[in-house]
């Protein structure tokens, strides 16, 4: 199981590696991370680490940035000994994550996230991988990290508009989960929360889904709440010059939408809706979506892993804390539910 720690990311990681012994260490980050995190923890690190770096964004999420974290380490002849270090956000722990637990069949990795979404939500469950041909995620596996350290000192670097993303995951985590937390958080807006309550307790959340659900079965179904259509949206945006969403905008709008399918095809009550899509909006702002792309959107919402055949499996709310999952909704109840948000 993994162990999570909070608080100093570079006294933990010594720690946790004067535990390892004959093992080389590789760094893995994208081109910000490398810049803005590394020197938080470079002391930490034995001198002989070896350093990978991709180009950072979701458009480099793929096996071309792969092939390169591969040859690095084989040109360095990592044995299967070697310890992996993800030091980034959700794109470096999803990618390095995969790197690591497929090369030479799998060696170890720790994940430090350093992005409000990865310490909520990407940096643990085990989910590895990485976009292919358009369609988030499409190649990957499940690995567990041995350790994610989270140390909230990474958000001071962190672009407003990326902390804003992570968010949408900490709103997620409440509407699944806890009503009471949920009612707490909508004090504030995002850029007033304190993060050293917010995070543990996001994190806590997801952890214990995961714990008790690992290959999704059915309760850890329950994280995918506004995934299925931000998802889609995430995809089609990617390759639009000029709107591309970022993963938590993306599944902000997911959020009010699934939220407006919980009315309508389940049994959440109206001024729940009306609560959690004002909020939403008031922090993330409305998005003007293109309408005459529904068709293509749809054709992406298709290809979502959370599908059996021609199906679309949506994960739902019973009410703000509670959801339900594996709910089959008429053809175009997801194009109804995009159709309210532009409304909005
Ligand atoms: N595996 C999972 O369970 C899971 C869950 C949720 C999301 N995800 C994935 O996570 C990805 C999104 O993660 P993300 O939002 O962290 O994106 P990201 O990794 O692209 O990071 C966002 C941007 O911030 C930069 N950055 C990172 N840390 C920084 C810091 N401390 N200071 C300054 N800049 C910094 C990055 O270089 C990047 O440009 C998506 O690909 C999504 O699919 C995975
Ligand atoms: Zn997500």
């Amino acid at each position: 199981m993994t162990e999570i720690l909070y608080g100093n990311s570079k006294e933990n990681l010594r720690k946790a590696l004067s535990a390892q012994q004959n093992c080389r260490v590789a760094v893995i980050t994208d081109t910000n991370t490398v810049n803005h995190c590394l020197p938080l923890v470079e002391d930490a690190l034995p001198d002989n680490y070896l350093r990978v770096t991709f180009s950072h964004g979701e458009e480099n999420k793929n096996l071309s940035s792969c092939e390169e974290v591969w040859d690095t380490l084989t040109e360095a002849k990592m044995d299967r000994n070697a310890l992996v270090i993800n030091l980034g956000g959700g794109v470096v722990t999803d990618l390095g994550g995969f790197c690591a637990a497929t090369y030479k069949r799998g060696v170890r990795f720790i994940n430090i996230p350093t992005t409000l979404l990865s310490q909520v939500d990407a940096s643990v469950g085990g989910k590895l991988g990485v976009d292919f041909h358009g369609y988030k995620n499409h190649i990957g596996l499940f690995a567990e990290p041995e350790m994610v350290l989270i140390d909230p000192s990474f958000l001071i670097t962190l672009p407003e508009r990326e902390l804003r993303s992570g968010f949408a995951e900490v709103i997620k985590h409440c509407l699944i989960a806890d009503e009471t937390q949920w009612k707490h958080l909508i004090l504030n807006h995002y850029d007033k929360q304190d993060w050293s309550s917010i995070i543990p307790h996001s994190i806590g959340i997801k952890s214990d889904i995961v714990t008790k659900d690992f290959r999704e079965g059915g309760l850890r179904k329950t994280l995918n709440f506004g995934h299925t259509i931000g998802h889609a949206l995430e995809s089609y945006y990617l390759n639009i010059p000029g709107k591309k969403l970022l993963h938590g905008e993306a599944i902000a709008i997911g959020v009010i939408c699934e939220a407006w399918l919980s009315v309508e095809y389940n049994q959440m009550e109206k001024n729940q809706l009306i609560e959690l899509q004002d909020y939403i909006l008031d922090n993330f702002g409305k998005v003007k979506l293109d309408m005459n792309a529904l068709d293509e959107v749809m054709d992406l919402m298709f290809q979502d892993k959370k599908n059996k055949g021609n199906t679309i499996l949506f994960t739902l709310l019973n009410s703000i804390g509670s959801a339900c999952w594996d709910v089959d909704l008429p053809q175009d109840a997801p194009v109804k539910a995009i159709g309210y948000y532009d409304n909005l």
